[in-house]
């Protein structure tokens, strides 16, 4: 066993530069463009620093708008830093690469529509090279492991908000990326369905040994899935707040009074991180024009 973290964030700056950061947009439809902060005007994430073992269940959980995704991002190398290390096996994160796995809130925005499933998950397969038996035999496999044997053939538009999903978290781990990094997935799902899907993902987990990057807002669901948690304050000048075990084994039933005691402790902690920039946090909360 490595001594090195699997990721490792030390005194990790950011401020969105309106050109270089353009393409950030994409990614966090719900802002209004004219209200995000302009040059100089301050940082969202302030002095972040965090660590997470190799085959780790991470949560961050944080109120919405508090940089959330903005720390996914970067860690995916989707986004630029302004300041400070991100460490993936101890060596410097730059750009997107095939060793970190990435879902998104809004499988609409990430799946092709105009690929079957089994094709979308091809497309994270092309750079691998396999041979045509052996892409087969992976995409089976993966689909298989999200429960979507049976829906080879379909469309996304075919397929029910927690199949779409199923199918992303099935294309993100195709190519065995290391890291899975997942912003909000459940978010958009049914109470029922997501239930479902976050104890499929602690199967998925613990057959593939992945460490695992979890957004949420929403407590429960930190605490069901966590090994981990770390609370974000708010935005701006975002940091980690708290970090800390969930003292539970798994599976972990949400109505067990250990686990509702530990929730209500989490809910206050969570509250007074994001009081902690009192003043400024009716403008980080203005500038969104609705939540999702
Ligand atoms: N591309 C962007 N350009 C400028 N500001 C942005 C951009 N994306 C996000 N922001 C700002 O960064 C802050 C954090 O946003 P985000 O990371 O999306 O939060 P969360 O995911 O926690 O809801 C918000 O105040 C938002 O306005
Ligand atoms: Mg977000």
């Amino acid at each position: 066993m490595s001594e090195i973290p699997k990721i490792e964030i030390r005194h990790l700056y950011k401020r969105y530069e309106p050109e270089s950061d353009q393409k950030g947009l994409l990614f966090s439809k719900n802002i209004n463009p004219d209200k995000v902060f302009k040059d100089g005007e301050g940082y969202v994430l302030s002095d972040i620093n965090l660590s997470v073992a190799e085959g780790e269940f991470h949560v961050f959980l944080g109120a919405s708008g508090c940089g959330k995704t903005t720390l996914l991002n970067i860690i995916a190398g989707l986004l630029s830093k302004t300041d400070g290390q991100v460490l993936m096996d101890g060596k410097e994160i730059s750009g997107i690469s095939p060793e970190r796995g990435l879902v998104f809130q809004n499988a609409d925005s990430a799946l092709f529509p105009w690929l079957t499933a089994e094709n979308n998950v091809a497309y994270a397969l092309k750079a691998k090279k396999l041979s045509s038996d052996g892409q087969k035999q992976r995409i089976a496999k993966v689909l298989e492991l999200v429960g979507l044997t049976g829906h080879e053939k379909k469309y996304p538009a075919e397929l029910s908000g927690g199949m779409r999903q199923r199918l992303q978290i099935a294309r993100s781990i195709a190519a065995d990326p290391q890291v899975l990094i997942m912003d909000e997935p459940f978010g958009a799902l049914d109470a029922q369905t997501r239930e479902l899907l976050q104890r499929e993902l602690i199967r998925i987990w613990k057959t593939t040994g992945k460490t695992i990057l979890f957004v949420t807002h929403d407590i429960t669901e930190a605490v069901i899935l966590g090994e981990k948690i770390s609370i974000l304050s708010s935005s701006p000048d975002a940091k980690v707040a708290y970090s800390e075990k969930v003292p539970f084994s798994y599976p972990r039933n949400s109505e067990d009074p250990d686990f509702v005691q530990f929730t209500a402790s989490l809910h206050k902690k969570l509250n007074s991180a994001i009081w902690i920039h009192d003043e400024k946090r009716s403008r980080s909360f203005s500038l969104y024009e609705e939540t999702a």
